[in-house]
């Protein structure tokens, strides 16, 4: 298969070549940096003088940023993670390197050598983790240090020395005008959000995966008056919304004896008695779910999740799931989470854009199922289509706006 066309300036070869990486002045680095009280910048720039290497200030540059990341980043694919757009970095195998920047996957040329130096990497970067990766376990599901995803799968369980996925951390938290601006958001919803937020409804943010389900939380927690505590409950730390009175707590994996862990639903447990005004669960993805119906029926409004569903319509099915693996019958989840939730704000991806596609409002069917009624539609442009009876009803609870 032959490569779509990509970016040039994706693929400077002074910074992805690791072949233009001098082994030698690698290990002078390295010695500098263990023995010296030098910062890397400064091990690096000293160890290209001493070097003896005659390069214009360019080549220089280029040399220091691509020392520096193959000591102490991702090695070749740190340019990548590195550049603005940049959500996704997907290594295949080392000549096959995909990217993502919000225009679906793009094949790169970056080039990581052999099956041997991507495993290297792949090891690298759990370590950077803080987790272990090796032949006895061959998986890791981390967190950088600089907030970055990595699950990395060794060979033989995977192809080509290592698979390796990366989801870069985009910090910065979108404000419901520029959700508006970068066409995400329409804007005759943008009061709605408002005051779903300021009227302490129960919102459950749903989508599939990348639509944004994340970033439109950290909108939301943004709204959250300032005078109100938010606790959020995360399998790793992602939220980062602009608000002064945030406690992260993030779940911990067993350690290699199998012991330690501290899962999900513990934190929504140990989040309720930490006086919150406002419980946040970062993503829905087991039996924790129990625990935030059962909050959010006992008192604690205004709360938010998120959940992992392709279409509204499967939004019951996917909770009913979940709830199944707390040992929950289908009655129960349908009676805790139509008095818990109010309101579905469902994600769409398509063509790259990623908008809000539905507002639906939460309830019993006839039929006494659980079930979401849709309330208004958009399609990413142009006008909404309102439903509207759900729609009066919704405008009935948390109107004006
Ligand atoms: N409205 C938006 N405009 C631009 N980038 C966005 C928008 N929403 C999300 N993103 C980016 O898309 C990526 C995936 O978003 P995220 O919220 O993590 O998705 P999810 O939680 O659904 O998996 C992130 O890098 C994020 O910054
Ligand atoms: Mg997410």
């Amino acid at each position: 298969m032959s490569a779509p066309a990509v970016d040039p300036a994706l693929l400077d070869p002074a910074l992805l070549d690791p072949a233009l990486l001098d082994p030698a002045l690698l290990d002078d680095v390295r010695v500098r940096l263990a023995t010296g009280r030098t910062g890397a910048d400064a091990a690096v720039r000293d160890a290209v003088r001493d070097s003896g290497r005659v390069l214009g200030s360019d080549a220089l540059r280029d040399l220091e940023r691509a020392a520096r990341a193959a000591l102490t980043g991702a090695g070749p694919l740190q340019a990548l993670l590195d550049t603005p757009e940049v959500t996704d970095v997907l290594v295949n195998g080392p000549r096959e390197v995909w990217i993502d920047r919000g225009t679906g996957l793009e094949r790169t040329r970056v080039d990581l050598g052999t099956a041997a130096e991507a495993r290297t990497l792949a090891v690298r970067l759990a370590a950077l983790g803080g987790q272990r990766l090796d032949d006895a376990c061959p998986t890791v599901d981390a967190r950088l240090p600089d907030g970055t995803r990595l699950h990395a799968i060794l060979e033989p369980l995977a192809e080509a020395g290592a698979v390796i996925s990366l989801r870069v951390l985009r910090t910065r938290a979108f404000t419901v005008e520029e959700l508006v601006a970068s066409g995400a958001l329409p804007r005759q919803w943008a009061g709605l959000l408002r005051a779903l937020v300021l009227r302490r409804a129960n919102v459950l943010v749903s989508g599939g995966t990348g639509t944004g389900k994340t970033t439109l939380l950290a909108t939301l927690l943004s709204l959250v008056p300032d005078d109100e505590r938010v606790v959020t409950v995360e399998e790793a730390r992602e939220l980062r919304p602009a608000h002064p009175h945030v406690v992260h707590l993030a779940a911990r994996r067993a350690n290699v004896e199998g012991v330690g862990a501290v899962d999900l639903a513990d934190l929504v447990r140990n989040a309720l008695r930490m006086r919150p005004d406002r419980i946040v669960l970062g993503e829905c993805r087991g039996a924790e779910v129990r625990e935030v119906l059962m909050a959010m029926n006992t008192g604690h409004d205004g709360g938010f999740a998120t959940l992992h569903a392709n279409a509204v319509a499967v939004v019951p099915a996917r909770l009913e799931a979940l709830a199944g693996l707390a040992g929950m019958t289908r009655e129960a989840v349908a009676a805790q989470a139509a008095g818990a939730l109010d309101v579905v704000l469902h994600l769409r991806r398509s063509h790259g854009a990623r908008y809000l596609a539905e507002i639906g409002l939460v309830g019993r069917t006839p039929g006494g199922e659980l079930g979401v009624r849709t309330a208004a539609r958009w399609s990413g442009s142009g006008g909404c289509e309102i439903e509207p009876d759900a729609w009066g009803e919704l405008v009935g609870r948390y109107g004006p706006w």
